[in-house]
C-alpha cells in the first residue's frame, strides 16, 4: 500500500480529515405550503417582487404558493407613469411566472388612494374627466390580464378607521359612488375574476369593518358585481383580533369570499426566540381561522421572507414580519402557518440511535491518495448501506475495495459488497479506496442512506 509517502504522519491526516456525518433515518419533508393549502380547500399565495423571481426566492415562491400577489407591479404608478405611457414588464413576469407554476394571480391593485402616478394626483379634474380616467385605467388593466387574474382587489383602503370614508381623490372627486363604478367597470372588463375590496385594520369586528360589511351588503343589494372582501392583516406581534373568525363568518354569511390578502406579523427588532415563537402562534391562529371558515379562500403573506418585507422601512424599529428569514430560512412562523394547513404538529423526536459515516484521508500523495470511510452504529442498525459524496475539487476514485463505488460528474457512491451490509448496533464497517487529486483535495460531506 503506497501510504505516508509525502511524510505526513498518518494522525495529521485523520485529525485533519475526518468529518463524521451523522445520517439518522431522515423524515420525510413537510408537504410545501400550497399542497396543505389545496387538502384544506384553501390557496395559499404570496406578494412577489417581479426582478426577484429566480434562485432561491423563485424556487420558494414557485414551490410553495399556489397564488401571486404582485407587491407593486400592477398599482396605476408602476403600470402608466407617465400619462398614456404604459410599462407592463414587471406585472407580465408575474403572470408568466405564475402560469408557469400552475398559480393563481391576485390583481393589485385599481383604485387606490397611494401609489398613483404625479400626473393623475397633480392634475385638476373635472369629476366627469376624473370618472373617465378611472373607467379607462380599468378597463385597460383589467382587460390586458382577462382570463389570466383570479380576483382583483378592485378597491383598496376606502375607509377610515372610524369607519367613515377615506377622503381622498376618488372620494372627493366622484363621492362614494366611484365604488360600485370601479366594480362594475372590472366585471365588464373581465366576468370571470373574482372582484374585492380590500383594507386593512379590518379584521376584527370594530367600526372600520362593520362600514365595510354594510357597504358589501349595500352593494349586493343593488345587484353591484362584488365577490369577496380582502382582509390585509397587517399585524402587531400579540395582537391577532379575538374577533378575527367571527368577523370572516359575518361576511361569509352575507354570501362573499374572504381572503386574508397581505398577512405579516411585525416585531421591534431585534427579533429573539420568545418573540419567535409568539409569532408562529400569531400566524397560526389566522391561518386556523380561515381554514375554519369554508368562504375564507386565499391566505396571502406580504413577502415571504425579512428580506422582502415592506415593514422596516414603513414601521422604523420593526420586522422579521415574514415567515422566512432574510437568508430564506424557514422560521417558526413558517410552522405556525404548516401546522394550522393540517401539516406536522411536532418537530420529528432526535434519533434515540444513529449510524453515521466518517470520511478520512489515510495517505496522500503528488497526485493520489488513499481515503476510507467507516460506518459505525450506536443504537441502531443497518442492513445494508449506501454513502455518497460529492467532490469539489475534480478528485477522481479509481479503485475502492470492500465496497462497490461509481462517480459520476463529481457524485461518487458507494455501496456495501456482498459480505458486509450489516452494521450491527455497536459495530463498525470500514471500506477504503484510492482517488487521484490535483489543486486540492478538500474533505467532502458524507451522507449515509
Ligand atoms: C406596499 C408595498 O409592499 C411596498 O413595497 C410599497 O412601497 C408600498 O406599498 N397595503 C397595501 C399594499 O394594499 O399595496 C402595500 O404595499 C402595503 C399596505
Amino acid at each position: 500500500m503506497r501510504s505516508l509517502r509525502t511524510g505526513l504522519s498518518l494522525a495529521s491526516l485523520l485529525a485533519g480529515a475526518a468529518l463524521v456525518c451523522t445520517a439518522p433515518a431522515a423524515h420525510a419533508a413537510d408537504p410545501p405550503l400550497r399542497d396543505l393549502a389545496a387538502a384544506k380547500g384553501k390557496v395559499v399565495g404570496t406578494a412577489v417582487t417581479g426582478s426577484k423571481l429566480t434562485g432561491t426566492y423563485g424556487d420558494l415562491a414557485g414551490a410553495q404558493f399556489s397564488s401571486l400577489t404582485p407587491g407593486n407591479a400592477m398599482k396605476w404608478g408602476s403600470v402608466e407613469p407617465t400619462r398614456g405611457g404604459f410599462d407592463w414588464t414587471e406585472a407580465d413576469k408575474i403572470v408568466a411566472f405564475a402560469q408557469a407554476h400552475g398559480q393563481q394571480v391576485r390583481g393589485h391593485t385599481l383604485v387606490w388612494h397611494s401609489q398613483n402616478p404625479s400626473w393623475l394626483t397633480n392634475g385638476s379634474w373635472t369629476p366627469a374627466q376624473l370618472g373617465s380616467l378611472l373607467q379607462n385605467h380599468i378597463s385597460t388593466e383589467v382587460g390586458r390580464y382577462k382570463g389570466k387574474i383570479a380576483a382583483w382587489d378592485v378597491v383598496n383602503e376606502p375607509f377610515n378607521d372610524d369607519g367613515t370614508y377615506r377622503a381622498d381623490l376618488w372620494y372627493d372627486g366622484l363621492g362614494s359612488g366611484y365604488i360600485a363604478n370601479a366594480l362594475t367597470w372590472a366585471h365588464a372588463a373581465d366576468p370571470d375574476a373574482k372582484l374585492y375590496i380590500n383594507d386593512y385594520n379590518v379584521e376584527g369586528v370594530d367600526a372600520k369593518s362593520t362600514a365595510l360589511y354594510n357597504l358589501v351588503k349595500s352593494l349586493k343589494q343593488q345587484g353591484v358585481p362584488i365577490d369577496g372582501v380582502g382582509l390585509q392583516a397587517h399585524l402587531i406581534l400579540g395582537q391577532v383580533p379575538s374577533t378575527l373568525q367571527q368577523n370572516i363568518q359575518r361576511f361569509a354569511d352575507l354570501g362573499v369570499d374572504v381572503a386574508i390578502t397581505e398577512l405579516d406579523v411585525r416585531m421591534a427588532l431585534p427579533a429573539d426566540s420568545g418573540k419567535l415563537a409568539q409569532q408562529a402562534a400569531d400566524f397560526r391562529s389566522v391561518v386556523a381561522a380561515c381554514v375554519a371558515v369554508t368562504r375564507c379562500v386565499n391566505l396571502t403573506v406580504w413577502g415571504f421572507a425579512d428580506s422582502d418585507s415592506w415593514v422596516p422601512s414603513t414601521f422604523p424599529g420593526y420586522g422579521a414580519a415574514t415567515p422566512y428569514d432574510e437568508n430564506y430560512a424557514p422560521k417558526p412562523a413558517y410552522r405556525g402557518i404548516a401546522e394550522a394547513l393540517g401539516g406536522t404538529t411536532t418537530t420529528p423526536p432526535p434519533p434515540t440511535g444513529a449510524c453515521t459515516a466518517a470520511y478520512s484521508v489515510s495517505s496522500q500523495w503528488d497526485s493520489g491518495f488513499t481515503g476510507q470511510v467507516r460506518i459505525s452504529c450506536s443504537g441502531a442498525s443497518l442492513a445494508s448501506w449506501k454513502v455518497s459524496w460529492t467532490y469539489g475539487a475534480g478528485q477522481r476514485v479509481t479503485q475502492a475495495w470492500n465496497a462497490t463505488c461509481a462517480q459520476s460528474g463529481a457524485a461518487v457512491s458507494c455501496s456495501n459488497a456482498s459480505y458486509n451490509g450489516a452494521v450491527p448496533d455497536g459495530g463498525s464497517v470500514t471500506f477504503g479506496f484510492n482517488a487521484s487529486w490535483s489543486g486540492g483535495n478538500p474533505v467532502p460531506t458524507v451522507t449515509l442512506g
